[in-house]
């Protein structure tokens, strides 16, 4: 049995460039996924997946690019079980200093049930693929999808056969977010206890959070000898997501008093990559999310400000430092000059080159003559404006003015450039938002559906910057789009056209997507 009291550091596996991308609708650009890696590997993250290679060429290109520049992570990428997918998977990751080849398959009766193997037949099947991949890798990662859901004799049967192939990590996925802590610490200990050769492998917790547990089963699980966490920045996966980077790194943290496990995560990047992956992915973070929510450190009601301000430690639990939340600075105005905009960036932690400095700086003026005082929310908002792919862009919004008011219908007048020709229109619509996205409609026809349409303000007052974020879904592909502007109708029209943008860019991918349900 594994002795806890030695091993106390936890490996970091983030998959938020796999499982966190798969997640409908959160597809990021070769260029983001290569400044998130670099991101994750600043921040000392232990394995990166970098993706699924197989999947398409645009997945293969990102692993292989990731690979090639990384510096001190685990580039790991996913391989269903099959030598194909292996090989493809070695092809992308095998440029990295440190390479890992991931590989899976359903164990669950459900999952066998997918490729219609027999017991016996796929623990052959995962012999062979084992073992093929560590023919290639020293490092290989096996890992049985629907694990909480396996019989247990079975799961000890395909864990030993895996750790003789060569497997050097085993990870025990809650695929499907089923499981509770209880469990998921039974289950590891279970593992540990019975199959042979467990004290020659790292174990692995992979859980996802239907039930909101994620990260309670993901800590269960390491106290039960689990020595790998895995997991994604925001919680951003498929449906609920997966448990947050955040939230396991700092729960170990702050009550390494009752978990005194270790993480090489520098928590002061924390913040910094999760507005970045917000930005990236078009998922906004909810306000009262643990650790990285807007609210969560804020402190509203007048018993708590009073008892913070005798003392933090009243109601604050960590300080906001901590995971690299600056204290609020002194906004910026009309006045300030460019070197007050770039260490406004650098303390917000961007670091800016002088084109993007000098087009920031363009908006930056263009919303402080608008608005009085420029808080470093609004800063944050610019950036996630500024941050669109532009490389894609088929449309671009060139000029909007609307009509609205009690005396309907309200209406629209705009002008935009589609591929290059600029084209205007006039419409109307339910409202002055409804009309805007009807011109853009009439301008750029298209059957995607709206999903999601959402509002928020940065900042208080009625002057504040509106974020508002769009998902569009055509022919089962989703992509989402975000936009900040002190206009709430022209952020909503610059939200909707990138995520059209985008939208036109995942139709035309020429690779046909693979679920990884799809085992062979
Ligand atoms: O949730 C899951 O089972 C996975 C596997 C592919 C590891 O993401
Ligand atoms: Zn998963």
């Amino acid at each position: 049995m594994t002795d806890t009291t030695k091993q106390d550091r936890v490996l970091i596996f983030d998959t938020t460039l796999r499982d966190g991308e798969q997640s409908p609708g959160a597809t990021m650009s070769h260029e983001e996924k290569l400044e998130i890696a670099e991101m994750l590997d600043d921040m000392g993250v232990d394995i990166i997946e970098a993706g699924f290679p197989i999947a398409s060429q645009g997945d293969f290109e990102a692993v292989k690019e990731i690979a090639v520049r990384s510096k001190n992570s685990v580039i790991c990428g996913l391989s269903r079980a099959n030598k194909t997918d292996i090989d493809r998977c070695w092809e992308a990751v095998s440029h990295a200093g440190k390479p890992r080849i991931h590989t899976f398959i359903g164990t669950s009766p459900l999952h066998r049930a997918i490729p219609n193997l027999t017991m016996d037949q796929m623990a052959d099947l995962i012999h062979e693929t084992v073992t093929h991949a560590r023919n290639l890798c020293d490092n290989v990662q096996w890992s049985a999808m629907d694990a909480t859901r396996t019989e247990h004799d079975y799961l000890c049967r395909v864990v030993e056969i895996a750790i003789k192939a060569g497997a050097t990590t085993i990870n025990i996925p809650d695929t499907v977010g089923y499981t509770a802590p209880r469990e998921s610490a039974e289950l590891i200990r279970m593992l540990i206890d019975r199959v042979p050769g467990a004290e020659d492998v790292v174990f692995s917790t992979h859980c996802h959070n239907d039930l909101g547990m994620a990260t309670a089963n993901s800590l269960a699980a390491v106290e039960a000898g689990a020595r790998q966490v895995e997991c994604t920045i925001n919680g951003l996966g498929e449906r609920a997501g997966n448990a947050a980077l955040e939230e396991v790194v700092m729960a170990l943290k702050v009550r390494n008093d009752i978990m005194p496990y270790e993480t090489g995560i520098d928590t002061r990047r924390i913040m910094n990559i999760s507005r970045r992956v917000s930005q990236v992915s078009g998922f906004p973070i909810q306000f009262n999310k643990a650790i990285v929510g807007k609210n969560a450190f804020a402190h509203e009601s007048g018993i708590h400000q009073d008892g913070m301000l005798k003392n933090a430690e009243t109601f604050e639990i960590m300080r906001p430092e901590h995971i690299g939340l600056a204290a609020s600075s002194l906004p910026l105005g009309k006045h300030s000059g460019r070197a007050a905009l770039k260490d406004k960036l650098k303390n917000l932690g961007y670091e800016v080159g002088d084109n993007q400095l000098k087009d920031m700086f363009v908006r930056f003026k263009a919303l402080a003559d608008r608005k009085k005082e420029v808080y470093d929310d609004d800063i944050i908002a610019l950036m996630t404006d500024a941050s669109g792919d532009r490389v894609n862009e088929r449309i671009k919004l060139k000029a909007l003015r609307v009509v609205c008011g009690t005396e309907g219908p309200q209406s629209a007048e705009m002008t935009c450039e589609i591929d290059g020709k600029e084209v205007s229109v006039e419409t109307t619509g339910d409202g002055p938002v409804d009309a805007a996205f009807n011109a853009v409609k009439s301008l750029f026809p298209t059957k995607a559906r709206l999903e999601l349409y959402q509002v928020s303000a940065v900042t208080e007052g009625t002057d504040a910057q509106a974020t508002v974020s769009v998902r569009l879904a055509e022919d089962g592909r989703i992509s989402t789009g975000q936009s900040a502007d002190t206009d709430t109708v022209v952020a909503s029209v610059k939200a909707y056209i990138t995520a059209l943008n985008r939208l036109q860019v995942r139709m035309t991918k020429s690779t046909p997507e693979v679920r990884y349900t799809d085992a062979s």
